[in-house]
């Protein structure tokens, strides 16, 4: 039995919500293909019934709103290509700041392209003029144009204001500038461009984060004095025009522009890439963004250049490792791992704590192995000549030293923070010192810190606790405290010349890991106590000091430490 009787009013309603639907739904149409679209129209971010949008009479590209792939809360402003199910976006207006939903486009009388927030205050406007412009466009090839009466003279066109990416037909002349956007999900700007030069040159660069200025180049066409324009041409080559009519050939497709869809985007790994998507082939269901047969720019970016500042192309000791296909990643170098797994450019943190180098560590250190692995400016020792056991030992000996390199008889010692690290063959040997054994780092010494604070609370608990109870535990608190009081007397009678060794050591604060060392990992039991067990250790100082060590019970952060022959003193 599925309908029990008191639900007979559910199939009316049901019918009701399908006449709602059926309603509202021509209302809401998602696909329509406006070609001019007038002043006063406005677009808004897309709900779960509709994308609204602007689309080019073949509906081929689409102007409007796009979720974020990670946010789907998030929408960026966008021209993308809109018969593909990728609906990869080929412009954006806000990859800085992308609009929550409920924010809109507003066309407005005054021909401006106005992006405002849900409390209508704005986010991204097209251009500040007005006046002039008739209607907008959305054209089948991709550009988004703010027209005028002239049709040669447009108020504001998207191809005028590129983003990461050139369209077939279109071109960028001298001073303009492509910026690859930070990675493949976030639409901020990133960390290269391709500069097209009023020197006549075409340059890509590596850019720094804070003030957008540009740290060096790592590739360029060569063609000061000559070069006129960059052009997208519709057979499908990227091209830099020089004066002569001659040109310099950048990437090209090999396929028509009238098969396939083509892009040219400079990656967020700093690639300049040609891309061919084929146009009608729906039979192939997996179709996808390939790399045109005339590929792509500065695929060698691992090795291509250095930089004096920064981190190199990678972020600070990571390395750049080419793949295949043209495509390069970022990696951690073994016993470091990234600071942030979604944001690989932002660099790698060693998994342990850094060697000291008030005592001699080095025995808790090991060198990784990695072949073809080198990170060229961070030197700060050279010897040659050198076997790589001697080098070996002096990186392991050294506190500053990070990394050594060994390559035909020559050694270089490396310090932290590694920068431009590459693969790349015949680069030598590059030995990582990592520590033996897993110990965490700083997060753990915050927390740790955080813990000891609330055991010391704990402490003052117990206390006011005690102090404000039975007699029988006042009894004992006196008892303890008069232990107490005796225990410290006997030791200050026993003297000993390393009395003033003793005293550093005893004002010392010693962190969990550097007592799991002192005890070798907790290896040697002396004895147990209702609270805790007591370890012997071995302070690494020099005369080294036997401890004892008390590790409490589910305190394991708070540790007391003693002379080993005062050890029932230990509190
Ligand atoms: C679009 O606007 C232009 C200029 O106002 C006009 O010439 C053209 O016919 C319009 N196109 C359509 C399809 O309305
Ligand atoms: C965009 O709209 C906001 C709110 O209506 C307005 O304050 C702002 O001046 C407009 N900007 C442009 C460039 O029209
Ligand atoms: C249209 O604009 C072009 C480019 O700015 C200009 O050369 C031309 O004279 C304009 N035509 C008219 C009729 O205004
Ligand atoms: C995108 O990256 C920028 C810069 O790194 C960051 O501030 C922003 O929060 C990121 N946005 C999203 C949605 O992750
Ligand atoms: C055109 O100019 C480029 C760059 O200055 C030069 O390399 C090339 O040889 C020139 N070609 C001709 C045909 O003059
Ligand atoms: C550039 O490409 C065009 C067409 O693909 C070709 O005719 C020309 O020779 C190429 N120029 C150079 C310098 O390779
Ligand atoms: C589409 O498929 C046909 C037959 O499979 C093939 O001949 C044609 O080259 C394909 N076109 C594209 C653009 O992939
Ligand atoms: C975004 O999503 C992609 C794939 O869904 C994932 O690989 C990536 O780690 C995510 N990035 C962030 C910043 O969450
Ligand atoms: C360190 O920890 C990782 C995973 O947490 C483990 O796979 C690895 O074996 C550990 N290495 C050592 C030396 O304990």
């Amino acid at each position: 039995m599925i309908f029990s009787h008191h639900h007979h009013h559910h199939p009316l309603c049901f019918l009701h919500v399908v006449l709602f639907i059926l309603i509202i739904s021509p209302l809401t149409s998602t696909a329509q293909t406006h070609t001019n679209i007038s002043l006063g129209s406005s677009l808004s971010t897309p709900t779960t019934k509709t994308t609204p949008s602007w689309t080019s009479p073949s509906g081929d590209f689409a102007f409007g709103f796009r979720p974020l792939p990670n946010d789907t809360t998030l929408f960026i402003l966008a021209i993308y290509v809109n018969n593909i199910p990728e609906k990869t976006i080929v412009w954006s207006a806000n990859g800085d700041n992308p609009a929550q939903t409920g924010s809109k486009v507003t066309l407005t009388r005054e021909g401006r392209l106005n992006l405002t927030n849900p409390s209508g205050q704005e986010i991204w406007a097209s251009h500040e003029g007005g006046g002039a412009v008739t209607h907008a466009a959305m054209l089948d090839n991709g550009n988004f144009v703010l027209a005028t009466a002239n049709s040669s003279n447009n108020a504001w066109e998207s191809f005028n204001q590129p983003t990461d990416t050139i369209l077939p037909s279109q071109e960028l002349g001298l001073g303009s500038a492509l910026l690859a956007r930070i990675t493949e999900t976030n639409y901020s700007s990133g960390r290269f461009t391709l500069r097209v030069q009023t020197d006549g040159n075409l340059v890509l660069y590596y850019i720094d984060q804070i003030t957008k200025n540009i740290y060096g180049a790592y590739w360029a066409s060569n063609t000061v004095g000559s070069g006129v324009k960059l052009v997208f041409d519709v057979s499908g080559s990227v091209y830099f025009a020089l004066k002569n009519n001659t040109a310099f050939n950048v990437t090209k497709s090999g396929v028509s522009a009238k098969d396939y869809y083509q892009r040219a985007t400079l990656d967020p790994d700093g690639v300049f890439r040609q891309y061919i998507y084929p146009k009608t082939n729906k039979s192939t269901l997996n179709n996808a963004w390939s790399l045109g047969a005339g590929g792509s720019v500065a695929s060698d970016i691992c090795t291509a250049s250095l930089f004096r500042s920064g981190s190199g192309v990678c972020g600070f000791n990571s390395y750049c490792k080419p793949e295949t296909n043209q495509n390069m990643a970022c990696v951690c170098p073994k016993g470091y791992s990234f600071l942030d797994e979604n944001l690989k450019y932002k660099g790698c943190k060693p998994d342990f704590t850094a060697q000291s180098c008030d005592v001699n560590e080095g025995q808790m250190y090991q060198l990784e192995e990695m072949l073809d692995v080198d990170w060229p400016l961070a030197d700060y020792e050279h010897y040659d000549p050198m076997d790589e056991d001697q080098c070996r030992s002096l990186c392991l000996e050294d506190c500053f030293c990070a990394v050594a390199i060994f390559r035909q008889g020559s050694c270089w010692k490396k310090k932290l923070p590694l920068s431009n690290g590459r693969e790349q063959i015949g680069v030598g040997r590059a030995l990582i010192k990592v520590s033996i054994g897993n110990f965490t780092s700083t997060p753990s010494l915050l927390t740790e810190s955080n813990r000891i604070h609330k055991n010391q609370q704990a402490l003052i608990i117990i206390v006011s606790v005690l102090l404000g109870s039975s007699t029988f535990l006042n009894i004992f608190l006196i008892l303890a405290i008069l232990m107490l009081l005796l225990c410290l007397r006997n030791k200050n009678t026993m003297k000993s010349r390393q009395e003033s060794s003793m005293l550093e050591v005893n004002l010392r604060s010693f962190t969990y890991k550097e007592l799991e060392e002192a005890t070798d990992k907790f290896k040697e039991e002396l004895g147990r106590g209702a609270f805790g067990t007591v370890y012997k250790g071995i302070l690494n100082s020099s005369p080294a000091i036997q401890v004892a060590v008390k590790k409490l019970d589910r305190m394991e952060e708070e540790v007391g430490v003693g002379k080993i022959q005062n050890k029932s003193c230990n509190l």
